[in-house]
């Protein structure tokens, strides 16, 4: 996989060094937190978006017929979605869908349940609109995360409780959500009325022949349900796609669609439209080649952590690995300044993820074999000092 050597001189966030000196002090010489590819863009993205600037004009777009039809190809083969484009509302962001539907969904102080370690967004989101952050911690048992589906139902039949977020393939844990898990968890949503949201930015990056099941196929059996989506994340163009919700039942999209309006949030992006498009019709062995490399990664950090009492959960989809340091250090202040000032390298504190990521890391391994080798190799040594 080709790495992009020219992203040492783009301004990347995950490079910004405010930022890592706020996040990390000034030791980090490799950085691998922020959830973002080193591989350089798929060819027809590039050819298209060069093609599309060089046709220079710039008005108001909107989505040709041609975009849909990709799209819908590549939701039908890729995800096992059959797109409905009357059921689609584009948003900037899923950050943005998720905050539209906390405030039009619930109301002050009611409750908004998500399954912690889990992408801290979310909860930034209900908490800031004051609503009530209510979790459903998963279950770590044999290096393999679970639902306690008990404590959700728990939850669930609160009246004040009146929406789920799952996120799926989950981040940063990496579980792939089994089709009978999310059976359980729209029979649980079902009964007790509950708005579904189901983040899937992830869906794309699926590893080592797991099976990814969309919260949609359930919308038969319930139509409260909006998917959040985007290929992002797919095709590392984090700066430049838009995303979208999936919301069969209209009372909901209407509601979502008349806020992105009030806000004007409904702008076409040409650079997005353009290069989502290539995407979708040429992605594909670009796509392959990518998942091939993090499958490897996984491979080289298993091997890597072998002799020591660093324990991988190992993903079943996203380009992030949840390592547990727990067998260790002491406490988090220990693990997070030693890793980070022995080995230099940037991961995400686990407890960024909520109170039961205490003692792991999130690494972003979509990178080279060579860069994650040298990086394991690094905070494996580290820990070896510790113990
Ligand atoms: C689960 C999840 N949802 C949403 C996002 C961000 O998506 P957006 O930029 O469209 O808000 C991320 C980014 O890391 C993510 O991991």
């Amino acid at each position: 996989m080709e790495i992009d050597f020219k992203l040492k001189e783009l301004p990347l966030v995950k490079n910004k060094l405010e930022t890592l000196d706020f996040l990390f002090g000034n030791a980090i010489t490799m950085s691998m937190w922020i959830a973002d590819m080193e591989f350089e863009i798929a060819q027809p993205i590039q050819q298209a978006l060069i093609d599309r600037v060089s046709n220079s004009g710039f008005g108001y777009e909107y989505k040709p017929d041609s975009f849909f039809e990709a799209q819908k190809e590549w939701y039908k083969e890729k995800n096992r979605i059959q797109l409905n484009k009357n059921q689609i509302v584009y948003s900037p962001s899923i950050k943005t869908t998720i905050a539209i539907l906390i405030e039009n969904f619930t109301g002050e102080n009611e409750g908004v349940i998500v399954q912690p370690p889990v992408y801290m967004e979310f909860g930034d989101a209900i908490e800031s609109r004051n609503r009530s952050l209510v979790n459903n911690a998963l279950e770590l048992v044999d290096n393999r995360y679970y639902i306690n589906f008990k404590d959700l139902e728990e939850k669930a039949k609160l009246a004040q409780n009146k929406v789920l977020i799952i996120c799926n393939p989950q981040n940063p844990i990496g579980r792939v959500w089994t089709k009978g898990e999310l059976k359980e968890i729209v029979r649980i949503c079902k009964q007790n009325n509950l708005l579904l949201i189901s983040d899937e930015i992830h869906k794309d990056v699926i590893l080592f022949d797991h099976q990814f099941t969309s919260a949609l196929q359930f919308i038969k059996d319930y139509n409260r349900i909006v998917v959040c989506t985007s290929e992002s994340k797919t095709f590392n163009l984090c700066s430049i796609a838009d995303s979208m919700a999936i919301i069969p039942e209209q009372t909901i999209r209407n509601s979502i669609t008349d806020t992105l309006k009030k806000y004007n949030l409904v702008a076409n992006n040409a650079l997005t439209r353009v290069a989502l498009e290539a995407a979708y019709k040429g992605g594909h062995i670009w796509l392959a080649e990518v998942l091939k490399t993090v499958e490897e990664n996984v491979e080289i950090i298993k091997k890597a952590i072998e002799n020591s009492k660093i324990e991988l959960i190992v993903p079943e989809g996203t380009y992030q690995v949840w390592l547990n340091f727990e067998k260790v250090y002491k406490n988090t202040e220990e693990m997070f300044n030693e890793i980070t000032k022995k080995s230099g390298v940037a991961l995400n504190a686990g407890h960024w993820y909520g109170s039961k990521g205490a003692m792991f890391m999130r690494m972003n391994i979509a990178t080279s074999n060579e860069k994650v080798a040298k990086a394991i190799t690094r905070i494996v040594e580290a820990t070896e000092e510790a113990s």
